[in-house]
């Protein structure tokens, strides 16, 4: 665990629950162990902010001399207030509209294109400039189907038998391809994938063909545990066959390049909890339902990828095990963290931890049915604060009629 029980419970007694819960040792922590399993000098790590926002998190990881991999123009925006100046800023657009384009570009961050539409309308719009090309990189594995992005069956990424067009598309506006990316996807089962996607990216990464490289980028994807009994990836093996590859690939090409990473779930997953209160234990026939204050929006990895994350019954840590199904407050049947979990036995007004909720969980969040978001609070040098705050329901009504322009 990340956090004491005894952390966790004097948070959700400090800020009420739901509240989602950071540790910012550990998220440091990561980010610096990164540079010691990649022994590269080039080595720079671009957070995937996607993962989570929080600017608190922004903040630490802009003052330990992160990069940013951002997503869309808000992406940019955020990272920008929260510290990080444009050339450590990497856009790795999504199916953008010319105005993104533009935006994103005059702000000065660096694109990375992913289809040749876009690269030739952008060499059209922008002829000299810099670019990175996005490519895929034919590998298909993570951690459920919708987060595999290799492969000719995903959206993302030039094919790479597309390379000679990119370089022919370049040429013929001037731009200078300085980087190249590719991201296999998140939570990668395989060590052998992440070397195959280097191996296939580096292969078209010729000085030929691409003579202004300055580096490549290899996405995300690094793994963590969700269930204990997983096994934890040996970094320190893995990182060294990359640094080998890598550094093979510089003399072949005959430079030192850049070489960039861009995870998420990894820096920050498992320094996360989500806690919620249980308001209703039934028994319907036997199956036991334990009824939280939080829901689905608020954490929707179980429903969407039918994720498991471990839950811990801090309320009742010793208590008899039965089977849950570990439900929350949205009119939706499929609302559930958990189908038929064993558990210490959960009584009503219990506290619950749902673990590994620090990537992809506030971040993917909504207000449906009306609820707001949980708070946000962080341990940082052993020091609780709270770092954003619940709307009220005033507030969230206020902000909808707001949006909705009617007169009032
Ligand atoms: C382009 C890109 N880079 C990096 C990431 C981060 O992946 P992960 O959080 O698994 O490290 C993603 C997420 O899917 C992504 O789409």
């Amino acid at each position: 665990m990340s956090l004491t029980r005894e952390q966790l419970q004097e948070a959700a007694e400090k800020f009420g629950t739901p509240l989602f819960v950071y540790d910012a040792d550990r998220i440091a922590g990561c980010y610096r162990a990164l540079f010691d399993f990649i022994r590269y000098p080039g080595l720079k790590i671009h957070y995937a902010m996607k993962a989570n926002y929080n600017v608190h998190i922004l903040q630490l990881l802009q003052q330990l001399g992160a990069s940013i991999d951002a997503v869309s123009p808000g992406d940019v925006l955020l990272a920008q207030r929260a510290g990080f100046p444009i050339d450590r800023i990497l856009f790795t657009a999504n199916n953008m509209t010319e105005t993104e384009m533009a935006a994103v570009h005059q702000s000065g961050v660096l694109m990375n294109i992913g289809e040749l539409s876009r690269l030739e309308k952008f060499g059209r719009a922008f002829p000299g400039s810099r670019v990175c090309i996005r490519f895929n990189p034919d590998v298909r594995d993570g951690d459920s189907a919708k987060t595999m992005t290799g492969g000719d069956l995903t959206k993302f990424g030039i094919l790479l038998q597309e390379a000679d067009h990119v370089r022919d598309l370049a040429a013929r506006y001037n731009l200078k391809v300085v980087g190249l990316h590719e991201h296999t996807g998140s939570g990668l089962q395989h060590t052998e994938s992440v070397f195959q996607s280097m191996k296939n990216l580096m292969a078209v990464a010729t000085p030929e063909r691409f003579p202004d490289l300055e580096f490549l980028d290899f996405g995300g994807g690094f793994k963590v545990p969700y269930h204990p009994d997983e096994a934890r990836v040996d970094y320190v093996t893995m990182g060294a066959e990359i640094t080998r590859l890598f550094t093979a690939f510089c003399r072949s090409y005959g430079r030192e390049l850049g070489m960039y990473f861009e995870p998420g779930k990894y820096m920050v997953a498992e320094s996360g909890y989500l806690l919620m209160t249980v308001n209703t234990i039934k028994d319907n026939n036997g199956r036991l339902i334990a009824g939280c204050n939080s829901g689905f929006p608020q954490l929707i990895r179980p429903v969407l990828y039918n994720s498991y994350h471990h839950i811990l019954n801090l309320g009742n840590p010793d208590g008899t095990p039965h089977r849950y199904d570990v439900c929350g407050n949205i009119c939706e049947t499929g609302d559930l963290f958990a189908e038929q979990r064993e558990l210490p036995e959960i009584r009503e007004g219990d506290l619950l931890a749902i673990a590994n909720a620090g990537a992809y969980c506030y971040s993917m969040g909504s207000c449906y049915n009306l609820r707001p978001m949980p708070a946000e609070a962080m341990y940082r040098d052993g020091q609780l604060q709270l770092v954003r705050r619940r709307l009220s329901n005033e507030e969230l009504v206020a902000q909808i009629i707001g949006e909705s322009l009617c007169p009032r």
